[in-house]
């Protein structure tokens, strides 16, 4: 793998707590990623300020409306300069289509990744909503509907990354959240793997967030994670 694979989720919605962290970060990770907690508060100014600090930027948005309305969204995030941004899959066919060619127009147009199956839906929740399928099964099922829309690839737990990449193929992009570094502190993750595991089973981007932000040296955190991939030196 040549680009760095390392995204770092900072998830605050405090601006200043997120343009430091990216400044300490940039020459360690290969990305930034923005959630709904620190977007929802400082809107499309602040993804313009961190995109300005120069790190390519996912943000995870997971857009589910119509399609016109998607497409609206995606142009406008695409146009911001933002470098990834996801959809849900279940939003269907005709949805991820759309947002993958509204993001065409730009100049640099952003890769669209489709969120599959929550992770914070167990077997149960699943049949509440009318999914009766396993989990598994329904993460392939709409890994493949969104490789046949264009999209570019999936985000999805490291419990399936495996999966995923036999039914898609090599070329499909798959984004990892729910990574440790061996003896590391789990938070809320339960389902987790050590960075040199997902990279082995496949992982393209690893997202990572409490590891690196709450570390007192979130660079040199990030470069012994990078180490951990290189040398799987936690496996
Ligand atoms: O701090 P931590 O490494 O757990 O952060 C992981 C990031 O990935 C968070 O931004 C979290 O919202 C996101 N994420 C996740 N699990 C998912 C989808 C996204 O942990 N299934």
């Amino acid at each position: 793998m040549n680009l760095n694979p390392l995204y770092v989720a900072l998830d605050t919605p405090d601006l200043e707590r997120a343009v430091t962290l990216a400044r300490s970060l940039s020459t360690a990770v290969g990305g930034i990623k923005l959630g709904l907690e620190f977007l929802s508060a400082h809107g499309p100014e602040g993804l313009r300020r961190l995109i300005d600090e120069g790190l390519p930027v996912f943000a995870d948005v997971k857009f589910h409306d119509i399609p016109n309305t998607v497409a609206g969204a995606a142009r406008a995030l695409s146009g911001l300069g933002v470098g990834i941004f996801n959809v849900h899959a279940s939003g269907g066919l005709a949805m991820m289509r759309a947002a993958k060619e509204a993001t065409l127009t730009a100049r640099t147009p952003a890769k669209v990744l489709a969120v599959t199956v929550l992770t914070s839906l167990g077997p149960e929740d699943l049949a509440r909503v009318g999914q009766g399928r396993r989990v598994e099964e329904q993460v392939v099922r709409l890994a493949l509907l969104a490789r046949e829309a264009g999209l570019d690839g999936v985000v999805c737990s490291p419990r399936e990354i495996g999966a995923v990449r036999q039914a898609c193929g090599p070329d499909f992009l798959i984004v990892t959240p729910g990574i440790r570094p061996k003896g590391a502190e789990l938070g809320d993750q339960v389902r987790v793997m050590t960075p040199f595991e997902a990279v082995q089973a496949g992982a393209d981007i690893l997202v990572v967030g409490r590891p690196l932000t709450a570390a007192k040296d979130p660079a040199a955190a990030a470069r012994a994670l990078l180490l951990e991939i290189g040398g799987g030196s936690s496996a």
